[in-house]
């Protein structure tokens, strides 16, 4: 059974791997710092489900704040490290870039600065499908061009993927992006709508958008493949 560190594991995508990674019986540090993106209960409401399950531990920490993610890491090794901690969406980037810029780059750099020291085996960055912007064809292709990012939250993340590049090259990180795209957790909903729960599970109704849709689902693949994103 391996041991790893996730970041953002009071997020949507967080919880469902968190979840998912315990009922395997792995081990799992959970990290995130419950900001206030999106209503902070909805996270304590993430971890109350998580933190009574053997193997689970919660640190509450932020990324952008390198002390602060070093106290958290602790001295044992991890077999891998998944950075899912960032600030999502797009329209929210316009009005605060430095928060996604704090998040999603610093935050980004300060953990694969610490895989680097401690060698961790195995990164996966979650990144997004924002990066293909508005003049790639679809359906997306994980080569198509991704220079004209049109959020500061895609400039953001493609920042990122471009920092796991240089520690790739430089320090041998294997590192596995991830671009995700309209997440949703097998058999709970459409992602808007798990979003805008309250913690006492009263839905939101919020609009859906029609037509055909390319959606990530969330599921667990084998030994080496930590989680596996898939287009469907
Ligand atoms: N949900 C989607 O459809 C989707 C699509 C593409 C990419 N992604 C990416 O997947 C990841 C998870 O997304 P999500 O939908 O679960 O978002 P989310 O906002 O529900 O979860 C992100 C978590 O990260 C935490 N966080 C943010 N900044 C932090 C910091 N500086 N330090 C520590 N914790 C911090 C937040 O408190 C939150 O709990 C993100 O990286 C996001 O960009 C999501």
């Amino acid at each position: 059974m391996a041991r790893y560190l996730l970041t953002g594991a009071a997020g949507f995508i967080g919880a469902v791997v968190a979840q998912g990674l315990l009922q395997q019986g792995h081990e799992v540090v959970g990290l995130d710092n419950l900001n206030d993106a999106y209503d902070p209960r909805l996270k304590t409401w993430r971890l109350d489900a998580l933190t009574p399950r053997a193997g689970f531990r919660f640190e509450r920490a932020d990324i952008s704040d390198a002390q602060d993610l070093e106290r958290a890491w602790g001295d044992r090794p991890y077999d891998a490290v998944l950075n899912l901690a960032a600030r999502a969406g797009v329209r929210p980037s316009m009005r605060d870039p430095l928060a996604y810029a704090r998040a999603n780059l610093i935050g980004a750099l300060n953990v694969l600065e610490l895989c680097k020291r401690h060698g961790v085996a195995k990164v996966v960055q979650a990144s997004t499908s924002s990066l293909y912007g508005a003049h790639n064809p679809r359906p997306f292709r994980e080569d198509a061009d991704i220079s004209r990012p049109l959020s500061p939250y895609a400039a953001s993340k493609g920042a990122a993927e471009l920092l796991c590049h240089s520690y790739h090259h430089l320090f041998g990180l294997d590192v596995t992006i991830l671009r995700g795209r309209q997440v949703v957790a097998e058999g709970k909903g459409h992602l808007e709508q798990l979003k805008a729960k309250s913690p006492n599970n009263a839905v939101v109704a919020r609009p859906q958008e029609s037509g055909p849709r390319q959606l990530t689902k969330i599921q667990f693949g084998g030994k080496t493949t930590v989680l596996v994103l898939a287009e469907s």
